[in-house]
């Protein structure tokens, strides 16, 4: 039979490739999207505007406990990966208030509903390499002590102790992977790696001459978005539910993503970076990195890509984009009267 999957956070870009590879897989995929998605597709849905024909998306907010009883209620979904969120770290700092509520009541939203009406739907949580925050040890795994920096960490943490709890006390199939920043041509503007690449793209074809960033020495574990929803998928199918951290392994700063992909255009970083202390934040993170030889031994999951296919593949798609639509003005300016 069909499997049917419900992917939160179906427009963002995770979601959009797990939709993917769910739609490869064969299952019947459906999404919660917030009904402003709906009304806007060509903007709101634009990651996955090549999916839309494919995939059932269903008007919802994790505000909204009955919007999403309704969904939960209307199909005996199979799988259910819970990756909608406010994700951004530094809006978490903006508005605190606003952060915890969306992630820790829709996260219990989610899995209240399911234990109501789905108990044998399994779950997955997008649990964050931010619940390590001041790192206790070097790799991070999974027995690693959380020490949450910000409102985004500390709700990250309360959504895998509820992930936990709802396994323990309920006896469903709920799991957290722990995953390590991964990014890819689809990564959010307001990220650290996609406002490189895009300015990086921008200064190369003259649209712009500087890139103003925060902390240059904090370094991250970063991977691929495409790799890691693969890791989501094969947590779900496993016969005991458990929680696995994904991660490269490999550590790399600000500064060296900066370098690599300013040489990716034969340009020097340190004539365009500039450093403004408004992207500073007021707890950083400063160095993650992860063990995820659980994931690799349990799973069999490993990563494709490397930092350098990341970067390259990364600016390439900004460079191709923007090029299109510099293209695209200039003839338009060419042909105006
Ligand atoms: P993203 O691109 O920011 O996508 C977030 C998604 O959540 C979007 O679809 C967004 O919908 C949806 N959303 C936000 N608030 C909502 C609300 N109130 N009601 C309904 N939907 C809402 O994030 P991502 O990078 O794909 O990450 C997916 C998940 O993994 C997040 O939970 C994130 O915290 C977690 N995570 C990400 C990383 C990473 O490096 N990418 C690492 C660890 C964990 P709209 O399109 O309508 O805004
Ligand atoms: N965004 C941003 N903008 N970050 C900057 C800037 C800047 O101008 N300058 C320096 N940084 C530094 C941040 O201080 C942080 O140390 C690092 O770059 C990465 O920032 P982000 O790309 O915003 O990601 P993040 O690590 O805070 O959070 C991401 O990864 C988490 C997993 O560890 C998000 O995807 C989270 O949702 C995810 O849980």
């Amino acid at each position: 039979m069909t499997k049917k999957a419900l992917i939160t956070g179906i427009t963002g870009q995770d979601g959009s490739y797990l939709a993917e590879e769910l739609l490869r897989r064969g299952y019947e995929v459906h999404g919660l999207v917030r009904r402003v998605a709906l009304e806007a597709p060509e903007r709101r849905t634009e990651r996955i505007a090549h999916l839309l024909d494919k995939v059932n998306l269903h008007p919802a907010s994790l505000e909204s406990y009955p919007s999403i009883f309704h969904i939960v209620s209307r199909y005996d979904f199979d799988e259910c990966y819970h990756l909608a969120a406010q994700s951004f770290v530094a809006e978490s700092f903006a508005d605190g208030f606003s952060t915890m509520n969306t992630n820790i009541n829709g996260t219990h939203y989610m899995l209240a509903a399911l234990r109501e009406l789905r108990p044998q739907c399994r779950f997955y949580f997008a649990g964050s390499s931010e619940m390590f925050g001041k790192v206790r040890e070097v790799p991070q795994r999974e027995s690693t002590p959380f020490h949450p920096r910000s409102p985004y960490g500390i709700s990250k943490v309360a959504g895998f102790d509820l992930t936990r709890n709802y396994r323990e006390a309920y006896h469903m199939f709920c799991v957290s992977g722990i995953l390590f920043n991964h990014e890819g041509p689809r990564r959010g503007f307001e990220f650290v790696t996609r406002k490189i690449s895009n300015t990086v793209a921008r200064i190369k074809l003259g649209l712009a001459t500087e890139l103003k960033l925060g902390n240059l020495e904090a370094q991250r574990d970063w991977g691929h978005a495409k790799d890691y929803v693969i890791a989501m998928y094969m947590m779900l199918q496993q016969s005991e539910p458990d929680d696995y951290v994904v991660a490269t392994g490999e550590s790399h700063s600000v500064r060296e993503f900066c370098e690599r992909a300013f040489a990716e255009v034969g340009l020097n970083y340190k004539e365009h970076v500039v450093v403004d202390e408004r992207f500073r934040r007021p707890a950083e993170v400063d160095q993650l990195v992860g063990d995820s030889t659980k994931a690799r031994t349990v799973l069999g999951w490993r990563p494709k890509y490397t930092f350098d296919e990341l970067v390259r593949e990364m600016v390439q798609s900004d460079l191709e984009t923007l090029s299109r639509t510099k293209g695209h003005e200039v003839s338009k300016l060419s042909s105006s009267p």
